[in-house]
């Protein structure tokens, strides 16, 4: 995630792309930056922190134009500063750009225009993409210079490869700004003699409603007075554009009533992006160390909350596929208790924001005791991520709703890479074992596509159980975390009173709190303990449980004899299983919490990120 704004009209672009870089500021805020066309001199000012900070750089420096680009920066390539931010320079300074998404292969892409004399000043991806321009330029001659420009954009889009939208304008070409979208967001706001590019429609909304959508491929092309699109075989299309009718809060968070609705529907993207370069930086975590990782003997994780819960489903993995033995800890307990020192520990801390007092305090322990490190984490140059020895960034973007949804599947998600690569780099799983896991992982993000349709099912359910005093969630094995994850989401948004168990141990003690109409959640997907699942619905059932199962299409016939309801989720393999399992459980905790009006994004007595012990 990343915001980007550009402006060409008539009056002093500056307040236009400020103002719209605040309404993008949930896309990202570690820097940020504008370049403005000033006198055919394109002039930058960039500052790390919030728009703010930009703001009082832009107010002291003073740039005045009639077009612009500006940018939200959420860091995935370099840490948060200032060269980091964008916009982008090459190396005449006349080509600037801006960019949301991943560019897969920069790394390739930035050795060979190095040798071509290309001098880079971030540990950006996005640079590459103004030094190809440039270098592109310099091949085609014929045309206008607005032609020119449009070559060798088109050139360069087919050179980058992974998700990218990006905005670029050329001192050469005044008024004239060149958008491109490929898999990540790019909007157009048409306006009166003036028109808007942007990542998202808040951006500009205050000016114009009228938006046109752009598909992946496309590029525009944007005047004060006209805008052009062509489509992905670079062919004029006619444009289409859309009246939009929210209201400035609803569209910051796209369309949705709360961010943490939206954050739920952001689960494919945000798995897609996690995997996008997870083969390649799993490669690289485990390849600098391979002779360490041969004499691995066990692994410990650390974390608080949902992210722990996304650990104890990781132990599950790590077991299986790498075969080492897993110890999860929360944070704040691991940090305070006796750890026997043993040679061949990995410790892994997985943390959404990376600034969690308990999982920094733990990871510090456990770099005293002298073993090796690696974050699971969300946030770039966080603190975390400064401390451990390497780092897995899941790309889901920045997460606003207390509540983490979009974090925790993520942060699963990576845990399943981290497992089979492991197992395949100490040989627990054949190259081949480990290539058929990486398929079906690469399919997740489809299903989770599917998952999300569910929506309407549990709001459904919702109307006839939210006023219950206690809430029950019940799962085994990979399950079983999603049980006290569903649990704990309920707790957090709705204040009602939820606890989640392995299913087994009902019968051990638990099963005595469960009394007529008490709602509880079975999650039985098709599996080996599909069979354990049911009788655990009929003893429920028999103390007078509201049963709800959550299942996959191959259970819904049996589920159906026991359960009251049933909900179904798309079938993958039973270790991804619970990466879609939860997200009925997710608008579940949201509706009950909306139909009992509670402050959803920022429920009562809880902080995003809890920076003090
Ligand atoms: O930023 P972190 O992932 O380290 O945060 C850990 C917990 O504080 C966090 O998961 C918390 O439990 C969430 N509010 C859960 O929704």
């Amino acid at each position: 995630m990343c915001g980007i704004i550009g402006y060409v009209g008539s009056k002093n672009s500056v307040p236009y792309i400020i103002d719209g870089l605040k309404k993008l500021e949930y896309r990202g805020y570690d820097s940020a930056g504008i370049s403005i066309l000033q006198d055919g001199k394109l002039v930058t000012v960039r500052a790390v922190g919030k728009v703010a900070e930009l703001e009082k750089a832009a107010l002291l420096e003073n740039p005045q134009g009639t077009s612009g680009i500006g940018h939200t920066r959420w860091a995935t390539h370099g840490k948060p500063s200032e060269e980091n931010s964008h916009p982008h320079t090459d190396c005449s300074g006349e080509i600037v750009v801006v960019h949301n998404g991943i560019i897969e292969n920069y790394l390739v892409l930035r050795a060979k225009l190095e040798s071509l004399g290309h001098r880079f000043k971030s540990e950006t991806d996005t640079e590459v993409i103004a030094h190809l321009i440039e270098e592109n330029l310099k091949h085609v001659r014929n045309g206008s210079k607005e032609v020119c420009l449009l070559k060798a954009i088109q050139k360069t889009n087919k050179e980058i490869s992974g998700a990218f939208a990006y905005g670029v304008l050329w001192a050469q070409t005044p008024g004239i700004l060149i958008g491109v979208k490929n898999q990540s967001p790019m909007v157009v706001g048409i306006g009166k003699g003036e028109n808007f590019l942007a990542s998202d429609v808040p951006a500009f909304l205050k000016h114009t409603n009228k938006v046109l959508f752009l598909e992946d491929g496309e590029i525009v092309l944007i005047h004060a007075k006209e805008v052009k699109v062509l489509d992905k075989d670079g062919k004029e299309k006619k444009i289409k554009t859309t009246k939009i009718d929210w209201d400035q809060q609803k569209a910051e968070k796209g369309g949705y009533e709360h961010f943490m609705l939206k954050e739920i529907y952001d689960q494919p993207q945000a798995i897609e992006d996690t995997l996008r370069t997870a083969r390649t930086d799993f490669g690289k975590i485990l390849g600098l160390d391979t002779i360490g990782l041969r004499h691995l003997k066990e692994v410990h994780i650390i974390a608080c909350g949902t992210a722990y819960h996304a650990g104890l489903v990781g132990k599950y993995y790590i077991e299986q596929f790498a075969g080492i033995p897993v110890s999860v800890d929360l944070a704040s307990e691991y940090k305070y208790r006796t750890v026997p020192h043993h040679q061949g520990t990995l410790a892994v801390a997985i943390s959404q924001s990376g600034e969690t007092a308990d999982t920094i305090g733990a990871i510090k322990k456990a770099k005293e005791l002298g073993f090796r490190t690696l974050a699971i984490c969300n946030v770039l140059g966080s603190t975390l991520t400064r401390i451990c020895d390497s780092t897995f960034f899941t790309h889901c973007g920045p997460e606003i709703s207390v509540a983490s949804t979009k974090a925790f599947t993520s942060q699963i998600t990576g845990l399943y890479a981290l497992a089979i690569s492991l197992g395949n780099a100490n040989g627990n799983i054949s190259q081949s074992v480990f290539e058929k896991l990486y398929k079906e992982l690469m399919r997740l993000s489809k299903a989770m596509s599917e998952s999300v349709k569910m929506e309407y099912d549990v709001r459904h359910l919702t109307r006839k159980i939210y006023k219950a005093d206690r809430f029950i969630f019940l799962g085994r094995n990979v399950n079983f975390p999603i049980a006290l994850e569903g649990a704990l989401k309920l707790k957090e948004v709705s204040y009602r009173s939820a606890e989640g168990f392995a299913a087994g141990e009902i019968k051990h003690g638990p099963i005595s709190i469960i009394d007529k109409n008490t709602p509880v959640f079975m999650l039985m997907p098709q599996d080996s303990l599909f069979e354990k699942m049911l009788s655990a619905c009929q003893e429920c059932r028999a103390r007078g449980a509201f049963v709800v199962a959550i299942t996959t299409e191959g259970g819904v016939a049996e589920a159906k004899k026991v359960a009251h309801k049933v909900i179904i989720v798309p079938q993958v393999n039973d270790f991804l299983q619970p990466i879609l399992n939860v997200v009925p459980l997710q608008f579940l905790a949201y509706w009950i919490a909306k139909r009992l009006d509670c402050n959803i994004d920022q429920p009562r007595n809880l902080a995003k990120s809890v920076t003090v012990e």
